[in-house]
């Protein structure tokens, strides 16, 4: 029987034995052993210790496992999620508080198979995408890790409420969700491309972020075509001319990649973390290999919408905000000024169907990214105290519906919930 199978009997067997043999069968998995990995590991051989540097760059482990300020890999960091909040694990090699003392086989379990000191992980840490990863990538990530000096720091993971600080649910959750598959690279695909699918859907953990959820947290089939979370969108990847990057080139992509600006965008909240923390220190050849990669993603449904009309009276007030108040900067053609301050105009964000990460813009401002590739990054003022629902909503709708732009209008409600999400201040005025 294939496991698929298997999986299926035991689904239905559950239903059967009204859940005594899903938690047997949770059990199991949880202990089950999976095959060791080949690669060699050695912690005192520099090369292999900086290769597994590069692959913690490329994975971004340190953005969840360090709370700002705080020691590097100690863990401690809230990830906000529908259900409630999770913490990141402590990765130093404190035996106590940490994964010190761990094997090879102990480690590329949590990373690649989701199970951890105390069972099945959340799949806020993103094994769904790093299972994609190589033995010796995981070897070498291994290999670095050890290095990490110890830090003494106990975290509760786990503050969940009832039911869904239940581990074993997870189980049920990966049956459904997660598919433990090592990568292997479409054939015929030229091994630039490969390594660039590699990295996105590997290592990189793109989807997490770039791939809208369903209500139980599971990836939806429209890979990489936008997802929303903590208040901000990440736009879709897709070659879509609208919403997408169907207008980037080449050299656009890797530059926001490298930089965290681009001709169209600059970047802001989660996404300004992944350049600063792991894409500004990925390799040419790598960053070459992602943008290849993203090119070959084909558009989703391109659904256009018709323009609100300029003459729409939500339209004539976003217009009168929009000249008091942002024109100084974002020029009134929308255009913007290179590398500085973003364009408007055919930004795929500003048209993207979910408005989160322009309110989020606009009501809490934005600081640039500071990279080594752009280190005099100009901020965008916040304009939560200066402006009432009506007029954020206006100017959105305004920026969202001219120079060529099209996208849904933007309520004062939706305003309203924006400010609660992102912890705005109230509007001063009266
Ligand atoms: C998007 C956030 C995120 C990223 C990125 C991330 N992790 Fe995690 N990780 C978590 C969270 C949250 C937990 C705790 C989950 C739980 O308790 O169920 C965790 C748990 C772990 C554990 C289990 C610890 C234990 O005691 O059971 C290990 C090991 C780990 N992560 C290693 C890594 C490594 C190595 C990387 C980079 C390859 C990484 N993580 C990247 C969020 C993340
Ligand atoms: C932690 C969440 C997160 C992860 C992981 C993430 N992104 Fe993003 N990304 C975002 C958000 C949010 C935005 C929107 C930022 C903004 O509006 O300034 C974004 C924006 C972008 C944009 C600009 C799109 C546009 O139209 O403006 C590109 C390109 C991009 N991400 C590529 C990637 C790639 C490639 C990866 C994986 C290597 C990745 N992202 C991983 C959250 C994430
Ligand atoms: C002082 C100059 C300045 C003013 C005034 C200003 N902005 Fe910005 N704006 C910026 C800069 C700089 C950024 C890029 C910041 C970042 O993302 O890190 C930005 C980013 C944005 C973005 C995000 C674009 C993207 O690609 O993610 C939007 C939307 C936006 N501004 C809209 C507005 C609106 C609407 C107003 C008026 C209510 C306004 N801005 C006023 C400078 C300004």
């Amino acid at each position: 029987m294939s496991t698929l199978k298997t999986v299926a009997a035991a689904v239905i067997a559950c239903a059967v034995v009204g859940g005594v043999g899903f938690i047997a069968f949770a059990e199991y998995g949880q202990h089950k052993n999976f095959a060791s990995i080949s690669a060699k590991v050695d912690s005192a051989d520099p090369a292999q210790v900086k290769r597994g540097q590069y692959v913690a760059i490329t994975s971004d482990c340190v953005a969840c496992h360090t709370v700002p300020g705080g020691q590097p890999y100690a863990g401690g960091y809230a990830l906000q999620t529908p259900f409630g909040t999770i913490k990141a694990s402590n990765i130093t090699q404190d035996t106590e508080t940490g994964i010190g003392g761990w094997s090879l086989d102990q480690f590329d379990k949590a990373v690649r198979h989701g199970i951890g000191t105390h069972g099945y992980l959340y799949p806020a840490m993103p094994y769904t995408a790093y299972t994609k990863m190589s033995d010796q990538d995981v070897a070498d990530l291994y290999a670095y890790i050890s290095t990490l000096a110890p830090v003494k720091h106990k975290v509760v993971e786990n503050e969940l409420p009832f039911p869904f600080n239940q581990r074993m649910l997870l189980a049920g959750w990966n049956l459904l969700f997660f598919k433990d598959e090592p990568f292997i690279a479409t054939s015929g695909t030229p091994p630039q491309v490969a390594r660039g699918d590699y990295l996105v859907n590997g290592p990189g953990h793109c989807a997490a972020c770039h791939t809208a959820k369903n209500l139980l947290g599971g990836d939806v089939a429209e890979a990489l075509q936008g997802g929303t979370l903590q208040g901000w969108h990440a736009p879709d990847l897709t070659s879509n001319p609208h919403t997408g990057l169907g207008k980037w080139s080449d050299e656009d992509v890797i530059s926001y990649l490298k930089t965290g600006s681009s001709r169209q965008s600059v970047a802001s909240g989660p996404m300004l973390e992944a350049v600063e923390n792991s894409t500004q220190h990925m390799n040419d050849q790598d960053l070459q290999a992602i943008t290849a990669y993203l090119k070959t993603l084909p558009s989703g449904k391109a659904e256009v919408p018709v323009a609100v009309a300029a003459s729409d009276p939500q339209m004539i007030q976003g217009k009168r905000v929009f000249e008091s108040q942002c024109e100084a900067c974002h020029v009134s053609s929308g255009a913007g000024v290179r590398r500085m301050i973003p364009e408007l105009r055919g930004n795929a964000q500003v048209n993207a169907k979910d408005p989160a990460s322009l309110l989020n813009v606009v009501l809490m401002g934005a600081d640039a990214p500071l990279t080594a590739g752009n280190p005099t990054g100009a901020g965008m003022p916040r304009f939560d105290w200066k402006l009432a629902d009506e007029d954020i909503a206006a100017v959105q709708t305004y920026i969202r519906n001219s120079w060529g732009n099209s996208a849904a209008k933007v309520t004062a409600e939706q305003v309203k919930a924006a400010r609660a999400e992102v912890g705005a201040k109230p509007w001063l005025g009266h």
